[in-house]
């Protein structure tokens, strides 16, 4: 059976799709408008820091889990102990329920790219998108064309699909954020957007900010679901994972800090609301186009490469139940991503209609759309990262040394994973969800 598990061809194409998996719509829709959702700089400062201080110990639990036990998630837990099994569960599971809100996100970057190929004139991109996202036939439907391509590359196999991906495009979205950046800050009003998210303002600090960082972190780097575990069971060779750890990190905050950089200077140069939720990318950089030359061709070219970005994610989010089926249930890969493909698409179908038909059916007071977003980052993916901290640091014993050669940091890892990440977890749990 091991001999028949996927491997991948080489270290840089292992970094490469793990970067690729951190890297995608959390960094460019979600970053901007969870933090304009939470008071911008403010939730900067808890965001960064959390991704300092912490979140690189169960970034590389994660993929030393996957690394040790090469086994999809339930295998790996279960190979600890098998009393362990249901905490591995968790996480393909967790994984199905991220789908079926993440493909709509990339539903709606293949309508803009319909959109700008065919150059449509828009006076106001605020109504645009809610027609957009209420018209249930073209909202269900471009879901389904987003899942459908990621399960198609996933059905081939993890590498082919991904390396191009990874290897040209990323590289090419880097270099034309950073000129949409330099376009954004030439705005009139762009300091108010710099100030917005580099000025924070202590005063507005509250409970509910500290688990919103703590979600964005997890969700952005991809850390709580079993993406990287399944990821690091596909590394074949002896290498160390620490290098991979540090890329991760840098390259995902990377990402986020020039979106909101292109974003906020945006939205308070054209008079916009920073905390009108997850429509803000999609309504703030129609309007930066709009006003460029050429505007249009910028425009295609940026949701083309936000595609590919939200393609590679995809793509790891799907892999973990695809792993489980394939590997437990001992299903052939088509099969699986068959069955896993009808499920997403029945889940997201009524988180898609969320937007217009059932705008008013609400669960704890949050859309359907909004309560997945919120109960996948803000708790399902904590909780996992949780079990992982705890079972890695006590059950597999992953040891600082394994992390670094410095004897006093690899002591500080080792207290980090078994204390202090899963007590700061517990408590940023408990404040933002009984508090
Ligand atoms: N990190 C991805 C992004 O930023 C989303 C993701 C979450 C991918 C969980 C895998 C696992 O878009």
């Amino acid at each position: 059976m091991e001999e028949n598990r996927p491997s991948w061809t080489s270290r840089l194409t292992f970094i490469l799709a793990a970067v690729g998996s951190a890297v995608g719509l959390g960094n460019i829709w979600r970053f901007p408008y969870i933090m304009g959702q939470n008071g911008g700089a403010v939730f900067l400062v808890l965001y960064l820091a959390l991704i300092l201080t912490i979140c690189f110990i169960p970034l590389f639990a994660e993929l030393a889990t996957g690394k040790i036990t090469k086994k999809e998630c339930i295998g790996a837990y279960e190979s600890i102990n098998p009393k362990l099994k249901f905490f591995g569960f968790l996480n393909p599971l967790t994984g199905i329920l991220i789908s079926s809100f993440y493909f709509i996100v990339g539903g709606w970057i293949l309508e803009y790219i319909c959109l700008s190929v065919a150059n449509t004139q828009i006076d106001s991109y605020e109504t645009f998108f809610g027609f957009l996202t209420q018209n249930a036939f073209t909202s269900c439907g471009f879901t389904l064309i987003f899942l459908f391509i990621c399960v198609f590359f996933t059905s081939r196999g993890i590498k082919r699909g991904i390396e191009f991906a990874n290897n040209v495009l990323m590289p090419l979205f880097a270099v034309l954020l950073i000129g949409l950046i330099f376009y954004s800050l030439t705005l009139p009003n762009a300091k108010l957007g710099l100030e917005y998210m580099f000025k924070p303002d202590f005063t507005k600090i509250n409970a509910q900010m500290f688990l919103a960082a703590l979600g964005q972190a997890l969700f952005t780097l991809s850390i709580g679901m079993g993406a990287l575990l399944t990821y690091g069971s596909y590394i074949k060779e002896d290498k160390n994972i620490t290098k991979s750890t540090y890329t991760i990190i840098f390259s995902d905050t990377l990402f986020a800090l020039m979106a909101g950089i292109m974003i906020f200077p945006a939205i308070f140069s054209f008079g916009l609301e920073p905390n009108s939720g997850a429509g803000l990318v999609f309504v703030t950089l129609p309007y930066i186009f709009s006003q460029m030359p050429h505007g249009n061709i910028v425009s295609a070219a940026f949701f083309v490469l936000l595609f590919a970005a939200a393609l590679t994610s995809g793509i790891s989010i799907i892999e973990v139940p695809i792993a489980s089926m394939v590997e437990r249930m001992k299903m052939t890969r088509t099969k699986a991503c068959s069955i896993l493909f009808i499920i997403i698409s029945a889940l997201s179908i009524p988180a898609a209609l969320s937007f217009g038909e059932l705008s008013n059916f609400k669960l704890f007071n949050k859309t359907i759309f909004d309560f997945l977003d919120f109960s996948t980052s803000n708790i399902l993916m904590p909780v996992n990262a949780l079990f992982l901290c705890i079972i890695a640091g006590w059950f597999l014993k992953i040891r600082g040394n394994h992390f670094i050669n410095n004897k006093v940091l690899a002591f500080l890892f080792d207290i980090g994973l078994k204390y202090i990440v899963p007590i700061i977890l517990v408590l940023l749990l408990y404040i933002g969800l009984v508090k």
